[in-house]
């Protein structure tokens, strides 16, 4: 027999299960096309898929699609749900009109907030005001203070107050940690790429299942534990946790639901297609350490090797891709080793790697100049740096 809801429950249920919601994307630039082709593909009941100027993509869509874009995106930072959006130019228009959201349906009076604002060309500019006072107004609707709140261990819950030209746009953050911590890696290195960019990269060169990876230079492996994910249909979001599951109109046995129906899509090959070495033992072995706890070990090999001594014998008839995030200028070392060193995988890949696609990551564009093959070329920016992604065929 189906229980009775309570009339809370019924709120819940009419305001936030069933109803619609607009949901944005923040995705970090050079990333867009490739986040809204994923969002293009996802199976949602999503309408209006948009990109917006400043950095994401917007759509309209149930709590479903919200739980399906962070499991699914492999490219995007989080998923905001917008509540409200209004003018308001003095603090006392702001906060009544920040309490006519009906935040317990959204929130969970359990876990500490945080209000994130920014504020530009507004009357309203104090971020810390603007956010100490939307927190009070939550805290009044939510009926607990920050000194009674019974908080549980260390999760947060975020509300993010956008303000342009006075006018407030006011979102729920239903990610929690930034989608690029896929909860797997258990190892640190030098300048790792961030996960959400590296699968970003591996799209634009072409990496598609049934094609082997290389990472001749792989650090913390990133590149080979996306390209594992992409491969064999893992979903990205499997192995962590979100806001939403926290929230009260979140619906545990439909999440796992999704959960269940797309790794019964998943596909795993029979041999290794990921070969990923580094020169740095150290780190070769907690990657091993790393991909093995995972389960993906036998799919990933992992070796020690210097990429300049190493010669490939991987088989003829398939699709290869190499990818380098080298050490370069601006992070590491100067400017004048990236030019060599770009130089230096030129040669190799010339003299062992002929019929391979190639994706390199550049710190400068002019050292495009020196790759002598016909190169697609991307800007991204990746810890304040802006960086060029180039790939092409090693002819
Ligand atoms: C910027 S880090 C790569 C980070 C990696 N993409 C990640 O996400 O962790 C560059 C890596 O190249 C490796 N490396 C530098 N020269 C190498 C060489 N000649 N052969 C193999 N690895 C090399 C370094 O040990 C370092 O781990």
């Amino acid at each position: 027999m189906k229980e009775k809801l309570t009339a809370f429950e019924k709120r819940v249920k009419r305001h936030v299960i069933a109803k619609k919601h607009t949901f944005f994307v923040p995705v970090s630039p050079g990333l867009i096309d490739v986040c809204f082709d994923e969002i293009s593909k996802l199976d949602l009941e999503a309408e209006e898929i948009k990109k917006i100027q400043g950095g994401g993509i917007e759509f309209t869509g149930s709590l479903n699609d919200c739980y399906k874009a962070n499991l699914f995106l492999r490219c995007a930072n989080r998923v905001l749900m917008r509540v409200h959006s209004f003018k308001a130019t003095n603090f006392k228009s702001m906060e009544k009109k920040t309490a006519k959201v009906p935040w317990e349906l959204y929130l969970n009076p359990g876990i500490p907030l945080e209000v994130s604002v920014s504020s530009s060309k507004s009357r309203l500019f104090h971020t810390k005001a603007v956010s100490e006072k939307i927190i009070d107004v939550i805290y009044k609707t939510l009926s607990i203070s920050e000194m009674n709140a019974n908080y549980e261990d260390s999760k947060t819950q975020r509300v993010f107050v956008r303000v342009v030209d006075d006018t407030f746009t006011i979102s729920i953050d239903s990610t929690g940690e930034n989608l690029y911590k896929r909860g797997l890696k258990t190892i640190g290195g030098p300048a790792p790429i961030r996960e959400t960019i590296a699968s970003a990269l591996l799209t634009m060169a072409g990496f598609s299942k049934n094609m082997i990876l290389v990472d001749p230079m792989c650090g913390t492996g990133t590149f080979s534990i996306e390209a594992y994910l992409m491969a064999t249909n893992t979903l990205p979001g499997f192995y962590r946790e979100f806001s939403f599951q926290n929230w009260p109109g979140y619906k545990e046995a439909r999440f796992n639901h999704i959960k269940k129906k797309a790794s019964e899509e998943i596909e795993v090959p029979e041999t290794p297609f990921i070969f990923a070495s580094d020169r740095n033992g150290n780190i070769v072995n907690e990657l091993k350490k790393c991909v093995d706890k995972l389960g993906f070990g036998e799919y990933i090999n992992v070796s020690a090797n210097d990429f300049f001594k190493l010669i490939p014998d991987l088989p003829a008839d398939n699709k290869k891709l190499v990818i380098f995030n080298p050490p370069f200028g601006q992070r590491i070392g100067s400017k004048g080793e990236s030019d060599k060193t770009v130089k230096a995988i030129i040669e190799k890949l010339k003299k062992d790697y002929k019929g391979y696609t190639f994706g390199i990551i550049l710190p400068f564009k002019d050292l495009v100049k020196k790759i002598p093959y016909k190169c697609k070329t991307y800007s991204f920016s990746h810890g304040g740096l802006q960086l060029t992604f180039a790939t092409g065929m090693v002819k």
